[in-house]
């Protein structure tokens, strides 16, 4: 019997020897996999996006970090299966790098003991193969919490240095028997990325003032403000082009800043806010009922960007929607009354918004001069102009 059981033993061995002869044996991970350095030295993708690998709640997440020749991978992932990162190169870096050339890099638990595989994807399978012309070295993983987290990182030598490594990214999740791995469900794609770059995913939004009053509508809280300056203010625009309204929003205060636009009593908020759990940006809409905001829906909208920046003070973004909103009866009909809100966020919870901007009456969005001094709204600017004046003339008087 326990001959037997050696031999089987022995069997297994060099089965294991003989097909996994191109990668190292994986050693135990002796770190934890966190964000930490996410968007400074390496490149981050999870899904939820800005979730927390380290966390409690459910989150697969994947770096890279580039050293000379060396690509520093990390995968994690809440799963009793496998996590996968899946990479398309996008351009022909060198052999075997060619655009088109796609790898799985596989990690995942084999009965409460981890295991690393490589991989091609055949639509919801995935192929283990033998990627002798990728150098895989240095393989780390573990099977931690009870067997609901999964973690590895490794190493990928280059023969020769780049210092881009455009790839189409994926992150892949299923079941595994054993080391068998079941069906792929795909639950993260983006691209293509830069590997090296860990700014990569971080959109470089270049909000200015430039066209204000003649190719875009611009709106703030105070007089000149300039969202790329350093100065403290709010500041969001539109350009409608071809029934679609593109939207810039900028602000400079801990929590969100947000974009409302109010027609028959209704109004609909657009969220621009900070995740306080991870200083990252995250995107919302909503309908402001009295003085609180009701998270819903707003299915016309699609694009979003957003960056918290400037240390952590600044808050950016950038989104599409088509001018047809929630509870506009005609696609032609672009007037909204316009406020510029913001409130404090706990993780992505939002606080009761104050409206730091007003136009008071319904501005026709499509018209970029809308609020120049000469339009009709001169009004209300004259209104602003009389005020300054008048406080100008207050503070002479003391
Ligand atoms: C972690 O593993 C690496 C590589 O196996 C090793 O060099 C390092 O000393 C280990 N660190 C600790 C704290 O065990
Ligand atoms: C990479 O992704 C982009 C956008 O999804 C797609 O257009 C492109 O064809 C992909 N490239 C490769 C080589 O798969
Ligand atoms: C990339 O390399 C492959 C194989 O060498 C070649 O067939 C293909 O035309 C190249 N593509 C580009 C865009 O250079
Ligand atoms: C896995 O995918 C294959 C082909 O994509 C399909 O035929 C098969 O039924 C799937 N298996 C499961 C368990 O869903
Ligand atoms: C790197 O170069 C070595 C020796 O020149 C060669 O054996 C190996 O296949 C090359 N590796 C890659 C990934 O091109
Ligand atoms: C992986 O590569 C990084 C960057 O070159 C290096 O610091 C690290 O020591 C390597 N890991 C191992 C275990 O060799
Ligand atoms: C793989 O990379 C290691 C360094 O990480 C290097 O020592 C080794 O020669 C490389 N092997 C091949 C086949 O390129
Ligand atoms: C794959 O990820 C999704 C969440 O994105 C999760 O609902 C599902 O249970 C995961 N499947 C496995 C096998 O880990
Ligand atoms: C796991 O694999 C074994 C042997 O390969 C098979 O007998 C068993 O039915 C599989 N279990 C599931 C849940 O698919
Ligand atoms: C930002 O946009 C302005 C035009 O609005 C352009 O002149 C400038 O070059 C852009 N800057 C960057 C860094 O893209
Ligand atoms: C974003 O949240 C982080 C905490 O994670 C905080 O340090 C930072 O000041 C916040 N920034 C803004 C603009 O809300
Ligand atoms: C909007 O609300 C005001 C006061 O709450 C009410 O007098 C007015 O009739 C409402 N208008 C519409 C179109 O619902």
């Amino acid at each position: 019997m326990e001959a037997r059981l050696i031999a089987v033993v022995l069997f297994v061995c060099s089965v294991c020897h003989f097909t996994e002869a191109q990668l190292p044996a994986p050693t135990a991970l002796n770190t934890t996999i966190t964000r930490t350095t996410c968007g400074s030295s390496k490149l981050c993708v999870s899904t939820p996006g800005n979730c927390d690998p380290s966390g409690n709640s459910s989150c697969f997440f994947s770096s890279t970090q580039l050293s000379s020749t060396v690509l520093t991978v990390e995968i994690s992932g809440s799963t009793s299966g496998y996590v996968a990162l899946g990479l398309i190169a996008t351009t022909n870096l060198t052999q075997p790098l060619n655009q088109g050339v796609s790898a799985v890099f596989v990690c995942g638990n084999n009965n409460n003991s981890f295991f690393f595989q490589t991989a091609t994807q055949n639509g919801a399978q995935l192929t283990p193969v033998n990627t002798s012309t990728i150098n895989i070295t240095s393989i780390q993983g573990s099977v931690m919490a009870n067997q609901s987290l999964v973690q590895c990182t490794f190493n990928i030598t280059f023969n020769s240095t780049f210092t881009q490594l455009p790839f189409n990214v994926t992150i892949l999740n299923g079941t595994t028997n054993g080391t068998a791995l079941g069906n792929l469900t795909t639950i993260f794609s983006s691209g293509p990325l830069d590997l090296a770059n860990p700014k990569s995913n971080i959109p470089v939004l270049n909000i200015t003032r430039d066209g204000c009053g003649s190719s875009k509508l611009c709106f703030s809280n105070a007089s000149g403000c300039n969202p790329a300056g350093n100065s403290s203010c709010f500041f969001s625009s539109v350009q409608t082009k071809s029934q679609n309204f593109s939207f810039e929003l900028s602000g400079t205060k801990a929590g969100y800043v947000a974009l409302g636009l109010m027609k028959q009593n209704s109004t609909v908020v657009f969220i621009c806010g900070n995740d306080t759990t991870g200083g990252n940006f995250f995107f919302q809409t909503a309908i402001k009922n009295g003085t609180s905001l009701t998270l819903t829906n707003v299915t016309t909208v699609y694009n979003n960007q957003g960056v918290v920046s400037k240390n952590q003070t600044l808050i950016q973004c950038i989104f599409n929607t088509t001018t047809t909103l929630n509870f506009s009866t005609k696609a032609d009909d672009t007037k909204y009354q316009v406020t510029i809100m913001s409130g404090t966020t706990n993780g992505t919870q939002l606080g009761d918004p104050a409206v730091l901007y007003d136009s008071k009456t319904a501005i026709d969005l499509s018209d970029p001069t809308a609020l120049n001094p000469s339009s009709s709204n001169a009004v209300s600017l004259c209104t602003n102009v009389l005020a300054v004046m008048l406080s100008a003339l207050t503070l002479r008087l003391l």
